[in-house]
C-alpha cells in the first residue's frame, strides 16, 4: 500500500508516523508513505499557493494550479491510487471506509488549508472525506487519522491478525470491556467468567457485553449491525429491564 500526502505543512507528519504500530510497520516496509510539499509546485519567485476569493469576502482560497501539478506528478508515479480530498464537507469517514480503502493499491491525500480550495479541484478527486462535524485548521490531522485507521488494517501491520477483527465497529458494534491482572483492584473484581477458562462462555459474555455497550452508548449502530436471533432476543431483554440494570 502506498500513501501519498500533498500538504503545505510536511513537518506535521514527522513524529506521528515514527512511533508505535505505524512506525514499526514503516520500518518493516509493510506500507510506504511519501509526504509532498505543495509549495514545490507553486510558481517562482514567490511560490504563492493561495489567493483572494472571487466575489470578495474574507479568507484566502488555495489556488488550483499547484494542486493540479502536484496531483498529476504523484498520480503518474502511482496511477492506480485513489485521490481523497480532506474537507469538512466530505462524507464522514467510518470504519467500513477504512476497511474498503485498505484494499486499494494506493491513496493520495490532499490536505486543504485556508478558507477553502478552489472549487475546480473537486472535479479531479475520487472522493471527499471529513473526520467529523468540526472544523480543523487544515486537512493534515484528518489525513493522519485516516492513514492510521487504514494502515493498521494492512496485513501484517498489527502483530496479532485477530486484533483488528474484534475492533469496535468491525462488526458494527462497540467492543466488549477488557480486563487484565490483578483479578481484584480497588475493590473491583474482574468478572468471574473471564477467569473461568471456558472459552465458549467467555465468547458469549463478550458478545453480550458488546451488545449491552452498543445499546447504552451508540444505539444508532444497532440499526445496521449484523445481529443473530439470539442477539436480538438479548437486546430485547435488556430494553425491558429497569434503567439501573442496563447501565452496569
Ligand atoms: N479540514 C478541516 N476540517 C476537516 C474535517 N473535519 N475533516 C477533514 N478535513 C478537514
Amino acid at each position: 500500500m502506498n500513501f501519498d500526502i500533498i500538504t503545505l505543512f510536511p513537518a506535521l507528519f514527522d513524529s506521528p508516523l515514527q512511533a508505535g504500530v505505524l512506525g514499526r510497520a514503516l520500518e518493516k516496509q509493510l506500507f510506504h508513505i511519501e509526504i509532498h510539499n505543495l509549495r514545490n509546485w507553486a510558481d517562482p519567485p514567490h511560490f504563492v499557493v493561495d489567493d483572494a476569493p472571487y466575489g470578495g469576502g474574507g479568507g484566502m482560497v488555495m489556488k488550483p494550479e499547484p494542486i493540479h501539478r502536484a496531483m498529476e506528478t504523484v498520480r503518474r508515479k502511482n496511477p492506480r491510487s485513489r485521490v481523497l480530498l480532506m474537507t469538512p464537507q466530505g462524507r464522514t469517514f467510518r470504519q467500513r471506509d477504512a476497511i474498503s480503502l485498505a484494499r486499494e493499491e494506493g491513496l493520495i491525500f490532499l490536505c486543504g488549508r485556508y478558507e477553502g480550495i478552489d472549487e475546480r479541484v473537486r472535479s479531479w478527486v475520487d472522493d471527499e472525506f471529513s473526520i467529523g462535524d468540526f472544523v480543523l485548521s487544515g486537512g493534515e490531522f484528518a489525513a493522519l487519522v485516516m492513514v492510521d485507521a487504514i494502515a493498521r488494517l494492512v496485513p501484517g501491520v498489527l502483530g496479532n491478525e485477530l486484533s483488528a477483527g474484534a475492533d469496535s465497529f468491525g462488526d458494527g458494534l462497540l467492543e466488549y470491556p477488557h480486563f487484565t491482572r490483578p483479578a481484584e483492584f480497588a475493590g473491583m473484581r474482574v468478572p468471574e467468567v473471564l477467569l473461568s477458562g471456558n472459552h465458549g462462555q467467555i465468547a458469549r459474555w463478550r458478545r453480550r457485553e458488546s451488545l449491552r455497550r452498543t445499546l447504552q452508548r451508540r444505539p444508532d449502530l444497532l440499526d445496521s449491525a449484523e445481529l443473530t436471533g439470539e442477539d436480538r432476543a438479548f437486546l430485547e431483554s435488556l430494553r425491558k429491564r429497569p434503567e439501573e440494570d442496563q447501565r452496569r
